[in-house]
């Protein structure tokens, strides 16, 4: 037996305190090391329907198809996406940032004739502007981002279920981002189906997709439903409907596996299935309400304390996410030295954005595990000590001060 060429796994202890990932919850750890067992043991079925009934609360809904996607967050939006447009489709996608134009390429990809809109980055889209283009493109489905990560925006969501409703449109949100750590009432929403990832405020690591889906939805995409052939019963039905184009994430076929008849499609990423149990399970122990207003209060205290350091913010901030905000950095620093100065000199992670704010802003997030205050004044501490050491000229402890009197004026 030969030595390994790399050394055990030993990553640096960083506190991950950009727009996600962030440091999952250590009973989310302990529960990702939990044996594996097979995949129709009664145990492991009851588990995936306790998973269901969890996210049914975390979702903030009754339907019955609440349930896992294995693969990144991007993997839900493939399967919702993929399994309900038809080649020539309409649909409609309100782009506010970077995570709207992974939408549009998606719902192409899946061959659907896709007509958008856009606001600036750092604005959100009024209902008036929605209504004014489902009006016009009349599309099969709306496709909309309700946190965009990049740009640290929340587009509110209230009205545009029943503007779907009017117009018979299906509407289908990326909550990624948002969930957890801002409002997301997906019935009182009319919100036809939502998908997420565990990397934010429910405090996982990526790799499994919660989604849930209205019973309009799964009307719709049960008319296009094919049973694979390997796994097809003589009593089976012939396949109805044109097949949907991805076998991986082919909705009817995964509802099936979920569903009482276990038919088999992929094997269930069983330790993701623990760790999603497990967010769930934090989630809805602290509260709905109370999750959302500890994201609230820290990210309040991580704005006021980046104020008070003399950075100005980036975008609207009457719509910014309660757990992520953007600043502009400063003329003549150079943004991705201080990045690296942080991750070198603090273990601390922040962000950049993409595309049009690269390089241009930096983004700091307080999220699932990582809302708290230790963690707020720790980032306000060591980025002003680094951009002083990089020659920039601030009011010493101004930010940590201003971070203490939102904690105290909130106490
Ligand atoms: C709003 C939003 N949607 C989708 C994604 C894609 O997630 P993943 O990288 O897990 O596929 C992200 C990731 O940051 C996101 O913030």
């Amino acid at each position: 037996m030969t030595d390994s060429q790399f050394s055990r796994l030993s990553p640096p202890p960083r506190l991950l305190m950009g727009p996600g990932p962030i440091n999952a919850y250590p009973r989310v750890l302990q529960a990702l090391s939990t044996q594996l067992i097979g995949q129709y043991d009664p145990h492991m079925t009851n588990y995936m329907n306790q998973v269901m009934a969890l996210y049914r609360d975390v979702f903030q809904t009754r339907n019955q198809w609440t349930l896992m996607v294995d693969g990144t967050a991007r993997a839900g939006i493939e399967a919702v996406l993929v399994s309900i447009i038809e080649p020539g489709d309409r649909v409609l996608v309100p782009i506010f940032g970077r995570f709207g134009y992974l939408l549009q390429e998606i719902a192409e990809r899946a061959g659907a004739e896709v007509h958008t809109i856009e606001v600036p980055w750092g604005e959100v889209f009024s209902p008036e502007q929605i209504e004014a283009a489902l009006k016009q493109v009349r599309p099969k489905v709306l496709a909309l981002v309700q946190g965009d990560t990049s740009t640290t925006m929340l587009q509110p969501l209230a009205d545009i279920g029943a503007l779907c409703r009017h117009y018979e449109a299906l509407l289908y949100c990326d909550a990624t981002a948002s969930i957890a750590g801002n409002a997301l009432l997906v019935d009182d929403w009319q919100l036809d189906a939502v998908s997420v990832g565990l990397q934010k405020c429910l405090g996982g690591p990526s790799g499994i997709a919660p989604i849930t889906l209205s019973d309009r939805f799964v009307e719709q995409i049960r008319r296009r439903h094919h049973i694979e052939a390997g796994i097809r019963g003589e009593e089976a039905r012939p396949g109805v409907g044109s097949r949907i184009r991805s076998n991986y994430f082919d909705l009817p076929m995964i509802l099936d596996y979920w569903s009482e008849a276990r038919l088999n499609h992929h094997t269930e990423a069983t330790s993701m299935l623990y760790c999603a149990r497990e967010c769930a399970q934090i989630v809805l122990e602290e509260g709905l309400v109370a999750g959302i207003e500890r994201h609230e209060r820290h990210g309040k205290a991580m704005l006021d304390g980046l104020i008070a350091m003399g950075l100005a913010p980036f975008g609207d901030l009457r719509h910014k996410m309660n757990n992520v905000c953007a600043f502009w950095i400063p003329d003549g620093i150079d943004g991705e030295a201080i990045r690296s100065a942080l991750l070198h000199d603090f273990n601390l992670e922040i962000g950049t954005s993409f595309g049009p704010l690269k390089g241009k802003v930096w983004r700091f997030g307080t999220m699932g595990y990582n809302a708290r205050q230790d963690t707020v004044l720790f980032t306000l501490m060591a980025l002003e000590a680094t951009l002083r050491r990089a020659g920039l000229s601030l009011p010493s402890g101004a930010a940590v001060d201003a971070a203490y009197q939102h904690y105290t004026d909130t106490l």
